[in-house]
């Protein structure tokens, strides 16, 4: 199994950053810049990857999807009706966004949290994501920055898979509100409702708060009308 972790600059864009709610710090426009070298326009295609965009290019597009549909919709709930009913709309909303952009860019995707450290149950870190999640806590721990944080395993996939992306997450001012050390006693209490076992609060500004997964499926993405799929799959 080979995998590759590369290290960015912090985006110097990432100050025009508002709140994000539940959404993906790391993951601004400028972090996701594709970084495949000059000929990131030209499409390899390959049996592994029928459309002829390069997977890590279609891993990148889905994660800022994914990212941005989110964080705008928290930011939305947040102005509109206040932190501890974005609590509830985050719920809904962060699984529904995921299956839409899955959907959309022919990927897995999700987020995780370290166990012990994850507020839904069903987003603790489990098997590839959690080796990968401990070394960038490792990282972050030696004076690492969270949002740098990034694996790209092209070699020793499954089935079924032609390349997987995690990145870290990094908690920033935005994200205190939910998952801070003085967290208010009303979002405390809505949080308590849908996620009794919550253990994602008392982070700090630049802490590793989760990390963002992709999984890139063969076959074509939904999402390229200006493509002709075919029975790309
Ligand atoms: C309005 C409250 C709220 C704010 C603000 C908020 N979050 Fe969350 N966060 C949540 C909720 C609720 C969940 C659980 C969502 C789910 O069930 O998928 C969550 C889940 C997560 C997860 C998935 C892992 C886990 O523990 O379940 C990550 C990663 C995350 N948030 C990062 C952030 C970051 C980074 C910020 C700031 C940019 C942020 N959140 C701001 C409420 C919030």
């Amino acid at each position: 199994m080979k995998s590759s972790y590369r290290r960015r600059l912090a985006p110097a864009g990432a100050a025009l950053l508002v709140l994000a709610g539940c959404a993906d710090a790391a993951l601004e426009p400028n972090a996701m810049k594709p970084d495949i070298g000059s000929d990131a326009d030209t499409p390899i295609v390959t049996t592994a990857n029928p459309d002829g965009r390069d997977p890590e290019v279609r891993a990148r597009a889905a994660a800022l999807d994914f990212s941005g549909k989110l964080r705008g919709t928290l930011q939305q709930a947040i102005q509109s009706d206040g932190v501890e009913a974005a609590v509830d709309v985050c719920k809904i909303a962060a699984p529904q966004i995921a299956e839409q952009v899955m959907l959309e860019h022919g990927v897995r995707l999700g987020r995780v949290a370290l166990p012990g450290r994850n507020r839904n149950p069903r987003q603790a870190a489990d098997g590839w994501q959690l080796g990968a999640l401990q070394d960038f806590q490792a990282a972050v721990e030696r004076g690492g920055a969270a949002a740098e944080q990034v694996m790209v395993q092209r070699d020793g996939l499954p089935d079924g898979v032609v390349l997987r992306m995690i990145r870290g997450i990094e908690t920033e001012t935005g994200c205190l509100a939910c998952h801070g050390s003085a967290v208010a006693p009303s979002v405390r209490e809505a949080i308590a409702r849908h996620y009794p076992g919550d253990a994602a609060t008392g982070f700090e500004i630049g802490d590793l708060r989760g990390a963002l997964w992709v999984e890139v499926l063969p076959g074509a993405a939904q999402d390229g009308s200006d493509r002709h799929r075919g029975d790309a799959r």
